[in-house]
This record gives structure tokens, C-alpha cells and sequence, in this order.
């Protein structure tokens, strides 16, 4: 059974809005309930009403398709059409008050995203994909930078929550590359380092062991912008896979060189 993507697209938009409302709100609450569900990865009660919100739409309006969110929703799991769900992107910094989070949903098919919004609540800024239809934000067209060297890039990382015991836990890339490119953040949200390679705010981001939640949605906006996405090794992009490296594209090799597969 095939689906309007038009329509889906337009149904995803506003469960992120209706989601990142709840996430405005309650952002500077002092009182959240905040739950660990490792040494430094938190959940809090947003991320669980959030997902809830979202994954309560979706179930009643495409009831065969399939959910995969982070808090733990799953449904349909042999459905050609998956659901893959980040309720709040950047917890830890939801948490602290700092303004940098986001709601991702993607819609996958056979392992490839069709169709992902992307809604940062504090800057209100929509950013949507549908395959082979452009990137946008806030409905306007956008599309990757043009910097073609590392010299002249900004990019963007994050670290696992494994970090403290897992000696793969990327520090030696940072250092790496820091020591080549203009400037390198981590602003804590991986949804929001592709959307902003998409739209040219960054040159490039990479991460490892991130989620299917976290890249769903991101790496379709990328590449619908024109930029490049692929693991950290330069091969194919597997969303379930252990790295992503995404770029305009111009500077994709060089960083590529710099990173451990
Ligand atoms: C995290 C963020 C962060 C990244 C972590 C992710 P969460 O997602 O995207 O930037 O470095 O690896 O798990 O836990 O805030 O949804
Ligand atoms: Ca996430
Ligand atoms: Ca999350």
C-alpha cells in the first residue's frame, strides 16, 4: 500500500508543532521530572509526553505502519512503512534550560527515509524533506554551503553517552580535526547538526553510535539539499549502523581523511 507522501509530510509538520509547543513551554521549568537511564543519559517527562503525543497520532492515523521511538514505543515492526521517532532531540540540554533541542520524525522505507521534519521549538524553525522534493525550512528552499575547504568550515560533533568507558568515544577525531577547520561545536541535539549542514548554518558534522531517531529525518534533509551523507568509512549510510559523516559534499573526503572509520 502506497502512501501520500504530501500528506504525510504535512501530518508529520504538525505533530513536531504540536510537540515542540509542550517543549516550549516547560523548558525553563525548575521542577521537570528527570529520570537516568545511564551514568549521563537523561529522560525526562517532556521526552515521554512528547513521544506519547506523537506516537498516539501516527498509531490512529496510519494504523498498519510501523513506530520505532526512543523512549520505547514500538509497533508494527514487520511494516513496510516505519515511523522512526525522536520526541526531543538534545535531552541533556532541555534539561539544563539551553536552548538547543529539537523533535525528529522520519519516515523510512526499506531502510531509507522517504520523507522528515525536523522542528527546533525555540527558534520555531520547520525544517522538512520529502525524497526527491527539495529541503526546506519554514517553506523556504534551502540548500548546502559552498565552502570548499576544511580551512574555511565550521563543523559540529557530539560525543556517545558511552564516553567515559568506551575508548571509541571520538575524542582523538576531535582533536584531529579541530586542529584543520575553522571552528568545531557540539551543540548537543544530532538532529539539529544535519538540519543546520542542510541548510549551511554548518559545512559538516559527524557522530558515532548515534540512533536511528537521531539521523532518520536529518540525513534526508541533507541530502534533498544537496549535501552528502555517508558513515564515517565513506561507504553507504546505514541508519542502524555505528557512524555518519554528513557535508556540502565539497569538503566530504577531506574530513573523511581525518576520521577513524
Ligand atoms: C543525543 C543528542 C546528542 C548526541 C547523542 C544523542 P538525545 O540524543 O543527539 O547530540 O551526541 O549521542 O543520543 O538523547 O538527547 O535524544
Ligand atoms: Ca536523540
Ligand atoms: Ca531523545
Amino acid at each position: 500500500m502506497s502512501v501520500d507522501l504530501s500528506e504525510a509530510i504535512e501530518f508529520a509538520m504538525g505533530c513536531a508543532r504540536s510537540a515542540g509547543e509542550i517543549q516550549r513551554e516547560k523548558y525553563e521549568s525548575k521542577d521537570l521530572d528527570i529520570d537516568r537511564k545511564g551514568r549521563i543519559d537523561l529522560v525526562t517527562e517532556v521526552d515521554l509526553e512528547c513521544e506519547r503525543l506523537i506516537t498516539e497520532l501516527v498509531a490512529k492515523k496510519y494504523s498498519e505502519h510501523g513506530i520505532i521511538a526512543e523512549e520505547g514505543t514500538s509497533r508494527n515492526p514487520e511494516a513496510e512503512y516505519q515511523w522512526i521517532i525522536d520526541p526531543l532531540d538534545g535531552t541533556t540540554n532541555f534539561a539544563h534550560g539551553f536552548p538547543i533541542f529539537a523533535v525528529s520524525i522520519g519516515l523510512v522505507v526499506g531502510g531509507s527515509p522517504v520523507a522528515g521534519v525536523v522542528y527546533e521549538p525555540i527558534r520555531d524553525e520547520m525544517f522538512h524533506a520529502v525524497k526527491g522534493g527539495g529541503a526546506f525550512m519554514n517553506e523556504v528552499k534551502i540548500e548546502v554551503s559552498k565552502a570548499e575547504a576544511l580551512k574555511d568550515s565550521l563543523l559540529a560533533t557530539g560525543f556517545p553517552y558511552d564516553v567515559a568507558t568506551n575508548p571509541r568515544n571520538n575524542i582523538d577525531n576531535f582533536r584531529r580535526v579541530i586542529m584543520e577547520c575553522q571552528a568545531l561545536r557540539r551543540p548537543g541535539a544530532a538532529a539539529i547538526d544535519l538540519v543546520y549542514v542542510a541548510c549551511g548554518r554548518l559545512d559538516g558534522f559527524w557522530e558515532q553510535r548515534l540512533k536511528a531517531w537521531d539521523i532518520a529525518a536529518g540525513v534526508l534533509i541533507v541530502t534533498e539539499a544537496g549535501g552528502t551523507v555517508t558513515d564515517m568509512g565513506g561507504g553507504r549510510l546505514d541508519l542502524y549502523g555505528e557512524t555518519v559523516c554528513a557535508t556540502n559534499g565539497l569538503i566530504h573526503k577531506e574530513i573523511l581523511g581525518l576520521l577513524e572509520p
